[in-house]
């Protein structure tokens, strides 16, 4: 297998292509990504037959930005017959070499609107599809979601990418995007981001101990409120650091506290604060900077904020404020772990979570 795809955002398919380039230039695995604008996926071709593998086997999944989810490609088929679009498959399948037993199918499309429109053929699809990948032993009998992932992902009708991910390396969604209902009494959209970034960042079993009722958090760029909501609904207090106007239903849980001050000039009244998150919308290098000095001055021990991407050269700016922030940290002695990801509810920005393992001493 030569070829690997990634989903990504529509439009993102420039930075996709660098980051999987440089990911596979790294592990000297030599080939080069084939784009095309606003497709919202990314196929890399490798020079060396096996490379496909290698790729999604070594690149560790969560170091990628931009990439929803990266699958290698057994096969792509096209102009599947409406009559039988089964047994072609199979048979590519059964061909190659190499392609492991799975333990789940994801018939997926792009996340573009064209493609999304196949969305409902895929999911009747599934059904007998699974059927004959189990008859022929590439599907064990019962989904186990420790094994690989088969995934399909239809580009046009009739015309699709086959292959598979590691149950280890891979985004644990349908087509790289958690799904998410908005809450009808969160005071902004924009609520959906952090939610999605707890559901990327934090593993759920860790949730009760890093997400506990009764934690303090700071929410800098705070207003009207989506991303305090997420914090109270976890039920801990929140300083929310905005000169604009909190929504009412926030304040009267008790549980915010809203300070009309500069987000680059707050501190926190006393050293309890768990969570750090920042929206606002200001240079990412200036950010990127700030979540720094309060990781390193132990003002928090977590924190997510999002880095407003530039309209040019985002993939190189967002690089190097992660590679300054990193350098940053290390400099000043600080143990941590950081991941950065382009959320499916993020546009113009990408979302990072620093998580500091210095004990500071509270
Ligand atoms: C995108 S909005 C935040 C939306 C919010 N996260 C939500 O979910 O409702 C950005 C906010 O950052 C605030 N902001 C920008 N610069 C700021 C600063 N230096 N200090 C505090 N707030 C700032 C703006 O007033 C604005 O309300």
């Amino acid at each position: 297998m030569k070829q690997v795809i990634l989903y990504c955002r529509a439009g993102f398919e420039k930075d996709c292509a660098g980051e999987i380039q440089d990911k596979a230039n790294t592990l000297e695995v030599f080939g080069f990504p084939r784009v095309k604008r606003n497709s919202g996926y990314v196929l890399f071709e490798c020079y060396t037959e096996g490379d496909a593998d290698r790729l999604v086997r070594e690149i560790d999944f969560q170091t990628l930005i931009f990439a929803r989810q990266m699958f290698a490609v057994a096969a792509s088929l096209e102009e599947l017959p409406e009559s039988d679009r089964i047994s072609p498959i199979l048979d590519a399948l059964a061909e190659q070499e190499g392609v492991p037993t799975c333990g789940d199918l994801r018939v997926e499309t792009p996340d573009t609107n064209e493609a999304k429109e196949l969305l409902k053929f895929c999911r009747k699809f599934t059904v007998p599809l699974r059927q004959a990948m189990r008859g022929k032993g590439l599907l064990y009998k019962k989904d186990n979601l420790k094994k690989p992932v088969m995934h399909l992902c239809f580009v046009e009708p009739g015309k699709c990418y086959v292959g598979y991910s590691y149950a280890n390396n891979n985004s644990q969604f349908f087509m790289g995007i958690p799904r998410l209902k908005f809450p009808s009494d969160a005071p902004s959209r924009s609520t959906l981001k952090l939610e999605e970034a707890f559901h990327v960042f934090i593993p759920k079993s860790e949730w009760d101990e890093r997400l506990a009722s009764g934690m303090w958090a700071v929410d800098l760029g705070a207003c009207p409120g989506g991303w305090t909501y997420q914090l109270v609904k976890r039920s801990m207090f929140v300083h929310a650091i905005d000169n604009g106007m909190m929504a009412q239903s926030l304040m009267d849980t008790g549980q915010v506290k809203h300070h009309q001050a500069d987000g680059f000039k707050f501190e926190p009244p006393r050293k309890n604060v768990t969570w750090l998150v920042c929206d606002m919308i200001e240079k990412p290098s200036r950010v990127a900077q700030l979540m720094g000095e309060w990781i390193i001055k132990g003002w928090c021990k977590e924190a997510l904020f999002n880095l407003k991407l530039p309209m040019k050269g985002r993939y190189d700016e967002v690089l190097q404020d992660i590679e300054n922030l990193k350098t940053f940290l290390k400099e000043n002695g600080i143990k941590f772990t950081l991941q950065a990801k382009h959320l499916y509810h993020d546009r113009e920005e990408i979302t990072v979570h620093v998580q500091s393992h210095t004990n500071l001493g509270w």
